[in-house]
C-alpha cells in the first residue's frame, strides 16, 4: 500500500504550479542531492516508494534521469508506455489514472496534449509529474535554471534568449520568466510564435518579441533553442525546415551575446539545423550539465512531492 502523501496532493504539472520560494527550496535541495551524489554518499529517502512512468513519445534523458534518480534514492520505478499498456487500447485516461495511482506512490507522464495529463491528474490518488507535453516541459526548464545558477548565480534579472519554435520548451521558459523574474528575448519564425495563452502567461514585461534571431541575442545571458520538429509534428518537417532557416544558432549570435552567455539546448540536438556544431561543441556550451542536472533537480522534485519540505 503507498504510503500517504502530504496533503493536500501537489502535481507539478507547468513551471507556474510553484512558487519562486518553492523554487528556490528546490535548488537547495538538488544542490544537496547533486554533492552527495557526487562524494558516492548513499541517500535513500524514497525506500518502498515506486514511480509509474508513462511514455506516450520517446525519450533518452527524461526516462534515464527518472529512472536512475529514483532507484539511487531506495524507491523503484515502472516503465509504460502507449503500445505496452491498455492506453494503447482505448481504456480511459481516467480509469488508468485510478488505478495505477491505487498501485504506486508517484506518476510521470509524457504524453501529447496538456488536457490529458490534467485529466488523469484530476483522477490520481499521487503527486503526477509532467514528463513533457505539447504544451510544456516543466522538469527540462527546472534543469536549465539550475544549471543556470550553478555555473553564473540567479537568473533573476537577466536575459534568455530563445531562437526557434514557439514550442513547449519557449511556452515553459516563458512561465518560468514570470515566477522568477527575469526577462526572455523571443524570436521565431512567422506562423511559429508563442501563444500566450496557450503558454499560460498573463504579464507583457517579462518578454520582448524580434523578427530577427541576432538582434533577440544581443546582449543575453543565456541563448538557448531546441528542435525545429518537436514529436508530434513530424509531418511538417520539410516545411519547417524551410521557415526556420534563419533560426540556427551561430557563432554571430553567440558573439552578439555577453562575453560570459552560455549556451543551453534541451537536447536531442540537430547540429547544422537548430544550432552550428562550434555553438554545442564549443566553451559556453553547458549542454552535458543541463542534462546531467534532469537527475539532480528531479531527485529534489520527487523528494519534495513524497515528502514535503526536509531540514
Ligand atoms: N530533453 C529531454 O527531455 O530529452 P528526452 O526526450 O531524451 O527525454
Ligand atoms: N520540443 C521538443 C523537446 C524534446 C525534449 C519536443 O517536444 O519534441
Amino acid at each position: 500500500m503507498p504510503a500517504a502523501s502530504p496533503t493536500p496532493i501537489r502535481h507539478y504539472l507547468q513551471f507556474k504550479d510553484f512558487s519562486a520560494e518553492e523554487y528556490a527550496y528546490l535548488f537547495a535541495r538538488t544542490e544537496l542531492i547533486k554533492s552527495r551524489f557526487k562524494r558516492y554518499e548513499k541517500y535513500v529517502p524514497l525506500v518502498d516508494r515506486t514511480l509509474a512512468m508513462i511514455f506516450e513519445k520517446a525519450s533518452t534523458r527524461t526516462r534515464v534521469s527518472f529512472e536512475a534518480g529514483m532507484y539511487q534514492m531506495g524507491g523503484s520505478v515502472v516503465h509504460l508506455t502507449t503500445g505496452d499498456s491498455q492506453l494503447g487500447r482505448s481504456e480511459p485516461i481516467e480509469d488508468t489514472a485510478r488505478v495505477i495511482s491505487r498501485m504506486v506512490d508517484l506518476v510521470m507522464i509524457r504524453t501529447y496534449e496538456q488536457t490529458k495529463i490534467a485529466r488523469f491528474a484530476g483522477h490520481s490518488r499521487v503527486p503526477v509529474i509532467n514528463g513533457l507535453t505539447n504544451e510544456y516541459h516543466p522538469c527540462q526548464i527546472l534543469a536549465d535554471i539550475y544549471t543556470y545558477i550553478e555555473h553564473r548565480g540567479s537568473i533573476t534579472g537577466k536575459v534568455v534568449a530563445w531562437v526557434g519554435d514557439g514550442n513547449n520548451m519557449a511556452n515553459t521558459w516563458l512561465q518560468a520568466a514570470e515566477v522568477l523574474g527575469f526577462t526572455v528575448h523571443l524570436s521565431t519564425p512567422g506562423g511559429y510564435e508563442v501563444d500566450p495563452v496557450v503558454a499560460g502567461i498573463s504579464r507583457t514585461d517579462c518578454v520582448k518579441t524580434f523578427a530577427d534571431p541576432l538582434e533577440a541575442c544581443r546582449g543575453a545571458d543565456l541563448v538557448t533553442t531546441d528542435v525545429w520538429t518537436s514529436m508530434g509534428y513530424e509531418a511538417e518537417n520539410e516545411v519547417r525546415r524551410k521557415a526556420f532557416a534563419d533560426w540556427c544558432v551561430d557563432a554571430e549570435m553567440m558573439a552578439a551575446a555577453k562575453p560570459d552567455a552560455l549556451f543551453m539546448h534541451c537536447l536531442p540536438a540537430h547540429r547544422g539545423e537548430e544550432v552550428e556544431a562550434e555553438v554545442i561543441d564549443g566553451p559556453q556550451s553547458v549542454v552535458w550539465d543541463e542534462a546531467e542536472n534532469r537527475m539532480h533537480v528531479q531527485k529534489a522534485l520527487m523528494e519534495y512531492l513524497l515528502l514535503g519540505r526536509l531540514g
